[in-house]
């Protein structure tokens, strides 16, 4: 079978790119090489740890705020294995979304190890083995987790992102390995569900890519809800005996550190998957850090071959994969996509959430920019106190001079919603004053953006 376009991996990079392929007239052949489309993603990733994090915060709710709110109910109990059915079911819903839309667009579905056998032609090894060729082919593989050379994964008791969202229990305690996105949020769906949670950090803060004003204040917030934190700390061990796991680690003046779970999540980072692809036959180049090595237009080596998503250089976040699949299929038609990589928002879906766009304080010193910033608290807003989350604060970076806004950090309720308002306004590039002049509604979360651009504007709050 020939195609226009073949597209190798079906996560939010691959179906993206394969749908705007199909929409520009290509006749578009997507593969995947487990049965359910949708990838890191919509399997074991954004889907089903939202799933998870929404179920427990209604838990923690129902524990934790309901009494004040006046609902008196009996003592609420976790249902542990309904709360993975319902979040096994959600990714089903979304998955099967993604085969009507592939459907619905015209694309073929191959099922099976993509691997090449020249650059033009992909075996497909799934129930049958099969050939297709293409004449141009975007690489949208994704990636896995990783690990540490001296750590062994059993996927049992020592567990990565996607056993944990498949546990049979709720630990007792959970000892995290790594600060970042996916230790915070996958931990504090288990301590509002009862677990004891540690988190060992090889860094002196948590979140280390994110304002440090945010990566303080989340610290503060899940210390609140039991979480403990040994930041600085460089794991040396992770010993299983039994069902208890020993992780041992230890800080900069060389003091050692034991901590006893029944769980270890491991959450360093993950890293590029190209394996089994073929790409040394076809002499597609890989960089020092095992990603497909793209240039500006995130093509390879290969005139005909582009790749996208987790798979190449970047952040590695769905919305960043799909620019990516667009921006690709695009230029294939001869049009100028651009992305701006410096306005992709990055957001963590723990209580209070945190979301960012544009530069952190540190990135702009280090720059030596001449910045001002404005600030201000969720517990000055009257929507806060209304539903009892006046817990974060909204933080401006503006240009000292132009007063061009440059970073927008926001933590506590709703700012993963919010902060596509941030990038509405960095996209057109207003100014601090541009936004605390415009209308928002009261009483609304947002007030506090308006609030924290007159700070950085003038430093005239009006409600502090
Ligand atoms: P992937 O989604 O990894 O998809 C790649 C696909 O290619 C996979 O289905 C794989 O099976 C397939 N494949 C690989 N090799 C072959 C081959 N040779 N042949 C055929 N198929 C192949 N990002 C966010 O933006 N927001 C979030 O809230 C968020 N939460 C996350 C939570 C967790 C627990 C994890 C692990 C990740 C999360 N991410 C989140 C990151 C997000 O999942 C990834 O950035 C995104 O999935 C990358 O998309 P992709 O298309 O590049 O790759
Ligand atoms: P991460 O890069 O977010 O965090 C890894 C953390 O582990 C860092 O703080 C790092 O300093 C620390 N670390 C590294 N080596 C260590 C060691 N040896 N000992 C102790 N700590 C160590 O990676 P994470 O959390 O695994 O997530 C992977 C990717 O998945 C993220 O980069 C993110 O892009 C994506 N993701 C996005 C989400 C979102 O957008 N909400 C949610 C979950 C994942």
């Amino acid at each position: 079978m020939n195609y226009q376009v073949i597209v190798i991996g079906s996560g939010p990079g691959g179906y993206v790119a394969a749908i705007r392929c199909a929409q520009l007239g290509f006749k578009t052949a997507i593969i995947e090489k487990y049965s359910s489309l949708g990838g890191t993603c919509l399997n074991v990733g954004c889907i089903p740890s939202k799933a998870l994090l929404d179920s427990s915060e209604h838990f923690h709710n129902a524990t934790h705020t309901f009494k004040t709110h006046g609902i008196d109910i009996s003592v609420p109990k976790v249902n542990f294995k309904q709360m993975i059915a319902r979040k096994s079911d959600v990714v089903s819903q979304n998955t099967d979304g993604i085969q009507y839309l592939m459907k619905k667009n015209k694309i073929d579905v191959f099922n099976g190890l993509g691997s090449f056998l020249d650059s033009h032609t992909v075996q497909i090894v799934g129930k049958e083995t099969q050939s297709i060729s293409g004449e141009k082919i975007i690489i949208a593989t994704g990636s896995k987790p990783a690990t540490l050379p001296f750590i062994k994964v059993d996927k049992k008791r020592v567990i990565t992102s996607t056993e944990a969202l498949e546990l049979k229990e709720v630990p007792k305690h959970l000892v995290i390995i790594g600060g970042g996105v996916i230790g915070l949020e996958l931990g504090s769906v288990y301590a509002r569900l009862g677990a004891k949670v540690s988190v060992v950090e090889f860094l002196d803060g948590i979140i280390p890519n994110m304002d440090k004003t945010m990566s303080k204040e989340l610290q503060k917030s899940l210390k609140g809800i039991g979480f403990d934190f040994y930041l600085s700390h460089k794991v040396t061990g992770v010993a299983v005996n039994g069902k208890e796991v020993t992780v041992t680690a230890e800080n900069k003046t060389s003091e050692t550190l034991s901590l006893k779970g029944d769980y270890c999540l491991v959450s360093i980072g993950r890293k590029a998957y190209t394996d089994g692809l073929g790409l040394d036959k076809i002499g597609v180049i890989l960089d020092d850090r095992g990603r497909v090595a793209v240039d500006q237009h995130l093509k390879t080596n290969l005139d005909h071959i582009w790749a996208i998503g987790d798979v190449v250089k970047g952040a590695m976040l769905a919305h960043k994969a799909e620019e990516e699949g667009v921006f690709v299929a695009e230029q294939m038609v001869g049009q100028q996509p651009h992305i701006h990589y410096n306005l992709i928002p990055g957001v963590v879906y723990t209580w209070p959430e945190v979301a960012s766009v544009g530069a952190t304080e540190a990135e702009l010193i280090q720059e030596k920019r001449s910045i001002k910033i404005g600030k201000f608290p969720y517990k000055a807003l009257g929507r806060a106190r209304a539903s009892m989350d006046t817990e974060g604060l909204v933080k401006i970076i503006a240009d000292a001079i132009t007063d061009e806004i440059l970073g927008i950090h926001i933590i506590g309720a709703r700012a993963a919603d919010m902060i596509a308002a941030g990038v509405t306004a960095m996209e057109f590039r207003a100014s601090a004053e541009d936004v605390a002049r415009m209308s928002h509604a009261h009483p609304t979360y947002m007030e506090a953006v308006k609030e924290a651009c007159l700070s950085a504007t003038e430093n005239r709050p009006i409600h502090m």
